[in-house]
C-alpha cells in the first residue's frame, strides 16, 4: 500500500458540511478513504456528498450536534457498527468570533459585551466537542493499537488577540489538550495532533465583509496534503506535533516551518520533567 493511498481506513470530520473540513474529506476521499462526513447543518452534508460523486472514496453524512454527549458516542459506536473501524478523527467543526459579533472585525467585541449563553455555546462546540468525540473513540483505537486524532486549533496569535474571545480561549485550551492527550496516548500507536491553515482561509468563518479580498486567504484545500499524511501509515509514530497547512511540504512533511512540537515547547517540556518540576 501507498503510504498516502487511504483504502480501508475510515475517517470521521466533524464540520464537514462546509469550509476547512469540507476541503478535507474531499482530499481524503481522493485518497481512497471511507469518510463520514458529520456536521450539525445537513443541507451542508449533502452538498459535501454531492461533491464528493465521482471519487476514489465512499462518504457517508452523519447528522451530529458535536455538544450533545450522547450524540457523540453514538455517532463513534455506529461509525464502528457500520464500517468496522473509526480510524481517524478530527475535530474541525466550530463556532468563530463571527458568532459572538457579526462585524467582529470592524468593531471587536471586548468580554464585558460578550453575551454569556453565546460564550457557553462556543466553549461547547470548540472544545467539549472535541474532548466527547476523542474520549468516545479513544479505547477503540487504543485496542486497535492504531488511530489518529487532529485537534484543529488556529495560529497563536489569534488566540490571544484582543475582541476574539471567547475563541481565542477555546483554541487554545484545545492545543494544551492535544499536547496533553498526546501524552496520555504516549505509546499506544495512537497519536493527537494539531492542524491549523496558517492565516484567515476563504470560508464562511471570514464573512466577506470582513475580508473582501478572498485572494489573501488561505484556500481550504491547502488542508488536504497534510491531513492526507497524517491519516496515513507514513505518520506512524508522529505525534504531538502542530501541522501548519500553508507551509505544508509533502516531500519533507515533519519539516519547519510546516510542522513543529504541538502548544508551547517549552512547556511542554517542562510538563513533561513532571509535577512541580517546572519552574516557570
Ligand atoms: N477559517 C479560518 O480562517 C480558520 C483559521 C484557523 C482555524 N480555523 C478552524 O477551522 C475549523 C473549521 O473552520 P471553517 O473555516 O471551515 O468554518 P466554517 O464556519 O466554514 O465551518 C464550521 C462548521 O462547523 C459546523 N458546526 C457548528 N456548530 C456545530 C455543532 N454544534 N455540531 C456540529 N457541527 C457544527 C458548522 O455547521 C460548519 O459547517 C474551526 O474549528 C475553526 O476554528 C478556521
Amino acid at each position: 500500500m501507498n503510504d498516502t493511498q487511504l483504502i480501508g481506513k475510515t475517517c470521521f470530520l466533524t464540520g464537514a458540511g462546509t469550509g476547512l473540513a469540507r476541503a478535507m474529506a474531499l482530499g481524503l476521499s481522493d485518497a481512497g478513504a471511507t469518510v463520514i462526513v458529520a456536521d450539525i447543518d445537513e443541507a451542508g452534508l449533502d452538498e459535501t456528498v454531492t461533491m464528493a460523486k465521482g471519487r476514489p472514496g465512499n462518504l457517508h453524512k452523519y447528522v451530529l450536534d458535536v455538544r450533545d454527549q450522547a450524540q457523540c458516542e453514538a455517532a463513534v459506536a455506529n461509525t464502528i457498527r457500520d464500517h468496522g473501524s473509526l480510524d481517524v478523527l478530527v475535530n474541525c467543526a466550530g463556532l468563530g468570533p463571527v458568532y459572538m459579533r457579526r462585524n467582529f472585525v470592524a468593531d471587536p467585541l471586548p468580554f464585558w459585551e460578550a453575551d454569556t449563553e453565546k460564550w457557553w455555546t462556543m466553549i461547547a462546540v470548540n472544545l467539549r466537542g472535541p474532548f466527547l468525540l476523542s474520549r468516545a473513540a479513544a479505547p477503540h483505537m487504543i485496542a486497535r493499537k492504531w488511530g489518529r486524532i487532529v485537534n484543529i486549533t488556529t495560529s497563536f496569535s489569534t488566540m490571544i488577540r484582543a475582541g476574539n474571545m471567547p475563541y481565542g480561549q477555546t483554541k487554545a485550551a484545545l492545543e494544551a489538550g492535544s499536547a496533553s492527550w498526546a501524552g496520555d496516548l504516549a505509546g499506544t500507536g495512537v497519536t493527537v495532533n494539531v492542524l491549523i491553515p496558517g492565516g484567515a482561509a476563504d470560508t464562511g468563518m471570514i464573512p466577506l465583509e470582513a475580508m473582501p479580498d478572498r485572494s489573501k486567504l488561505v484556500p481550504p484545500q491547502a488542508m488536504a496534503a497534510p491531513i492526507r499524511f497524517l491519516a496515513s501509515t507514513a505518520s506512524d509514530g508522529v505525534t504531538g506535533q502542530r501541522f501548519v497547512a500553508q507551509h505544508f511540504d509533502p516531500a519533507h512533511p515533519l519539516s519547519a516551518p510546516g510542522c513543529a512540537p504541538v502548544a508551547w515547547p517549552d512547556l511542554a517540556a517542562g510538563a513533561s520533567r513532571g509535577l512541580g518540576e517546572d519552574k516557570r
